[in-house]
């Protein structure tokens, strides 16, 4: 296996000219009008699989964007290795913001990354995470270092809430048998802090309208003596959460998993510096429930937050006016063992219940998620911890995220398997925000690192 190194020192170039390739295709799966984009990127996926060493590749339709399944089974009596990966990438917007083109990928020097990084939308979350294992596939297969038997799930509707994936992994569910899932798209704490992740937050996400007149009114004729569904909206949306900015909502915490003080003292000692914290936000204090740390705050903890909130005027200038509607998008981050759909269910209830006389209030449910969280104590987790030892010289950290990728605890009810999240983001790499990107150094540690996990799993999987 030490061989990597070589084989990355002399195809370090085409790796990474390879992904930007992949990178130049605006594969935005929240708007239709990419659709065909999207068909490209999934095109393309499958023949860098193909190339890699898989035997076979496909495109798979489904009711939403289509997934990509590939395979190489080298021995039915080996573990097999599962892969998912998204090729789906947020929108750009706002687009003036970049310094360079979201779907023209350039290489930078940033004072993190000497080395360079690729800013690009998608360069971290997930085209260049999920790149890595196809690159690594074909370090193993082209030297014939390939331990066990690999598959790969590589979907387009992870930014959108992984509608179809359900259906797919139910319709797909004896292809994919696996004795692990293996997945890049978290982070890890710096790049000489390995971590992995042991735990996703769940996610329900709504959407609200305040409806007060059948029209906007002047603000002056009827201001003061009808509804204004902006002021209505924001009043409810502000006793959301008290002075502790603890959530009001009936129920909301009654599942609320309590870490042991044990647990809560283990995390604090995960190194985090909440001066520089606040010094990369540009802030002068951060912000969150009362007796948690940030670290907690971020992480284990479940949370209410405005995503988008309009209505009204929002042109050049002022014109006076009495909105007839208002809207917000509301995102409530979940944690173990909270779940999304009852969640749901409360908010709408309790959000309802907040409407005074005069206007009316709809509830619509976006997409939601369940939490996951996954012990260390597993061949899997073990396996990955050894990998990072080989690569990073130090044993990673575990280290729950606040993010959210929602098949995951999805694939545990449906496959039975376990899941292991190797990220090798890091959180300056502005996933979702203008000037994404992703350091080369840890794309080319995510390529070394992979195959050492699928050498100690396969040992330690047939012992
Ligand atoms: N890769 C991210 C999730 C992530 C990033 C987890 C970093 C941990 C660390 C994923 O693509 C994502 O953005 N998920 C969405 C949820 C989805 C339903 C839109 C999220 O967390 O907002
Ligand atoms: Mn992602
Ligand atoms: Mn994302």
């Amino acid at each position: 296996m030490d061989s990597i190194k070589e084989y990355l020192e002399n195809n370090k170039e085409r790796f990474i000219a390879e992904l930007r390739e992949l990178l130049k295709i605006p594969s935005i799966s929240a708007d239709s009008s990419y659709k065909s984009d999207m068909l490209k990127t999934a095109e393309v996926v499958k023949d860098r699989l193909l190339d890699a060493g898989c035997d076979l590749a496909e495109v798979c339709s489904t009711p939403g964007h289509p997934v990509v399944y590939a395979e190489k089974i080298i021995d039915k009596n080996l573990p097999t290795v599962l892969v998912y990966g998204h090729y789906d990438v947020q929108p750009p917007d706002p687009l003036d913001l970049w310094d360079s083109p979201p779907f023209e990928p350039v290489i930078k020097e940033t004072r993190i990354h000497p080395e360079g990084a690729i800013f690009a939308r998608g360069a971290c979350d997930d085209k260049g995470q999920m790149y890595m294992h196809v690159k690594a596939l074909e370090y193993m297969t082209k030297n014939d270092e390939l331990p066990c038997n690999v598959k790969f799930m590589i979907e387009g509707e992870e930014e959108v809430g992984s509608e179809h994936l359900e259906w797919f992994i139910k319709e797909y569910k004896d292809r994919l048998k696996n004795d692990v899932i293996l997945i890049s798209d978290t982070g890890m704490i710096a790049k000489d802090v390995p971590s992995i992740t042991t735990g996703l937050r769940g996610l329900s996400y709504v959407e609200v309208e305040v409806t007060g007149a059948n029209r906007d009114l002047h603000s002056g004729l009827y201001g003061g003596a009808v509804a204004n569904p902006l002021n209505v909206l924001s009043k409810m949306i502000a006793s959301l959460t008290d002075e502790n900015n603890h959530i009001t909502i009936p129920g909301f915490y009654d599942k609320v998993e309590n870490l042991s003080d044990e647990e809560r003292k283990k995390m604090a000692e995960a190194p985090f510096d909440l001066e520089e914290y606040k010094e990369k936000l540009d802030i002068d204090d951060v912000y969150g429930e009362k007796a948690y740390s940030t670290l907690e705050r971020g992480s284990i903890r479940p949370t209410l937050d405005v995503n988008g909130m309009w209505g009204g005027y929002i042109g050049e200038g002022a014109k006076t006016v009495l909105p007839s509607k208002a809207y917000a998008k509301i995102s409530m981050r979940l944690v173990p063992d909270q779940d999304w759909k009852e969640i749901t269910e409360l908010f709408k209830k309790h959000f309802e219940s907040l409407a005074p006389k005069g206007v009316r209030v709809e509830v619509k449910p976006h997409h939601g998620g369940y939490p996951y969280v996954t012990p260390i104590d597993t061949i899997g987790y073990q396996a990955a911890s050894k990998a990072y030892e080989e690569t990073f010289g130090k044993t990673p950290i575990p280290q729950r995220s606040g993010g959210s990728i929602p098949i995951v605890s999805l694939f545990e009810k449906e496959l039975e398997s376990k899941i292991i999240l190797m990220g090798f983001g890091l959180d300056t790499d502005a996933i979702h925000s203008p000037n994404e990107n992703f350091g080369v150094w840890n794309y080319l540690k995510g390529i070394e690192t992979i195959p050492w996990f699928y050498k100690y799993f396969t040992e330690m999987s047939t012992k």
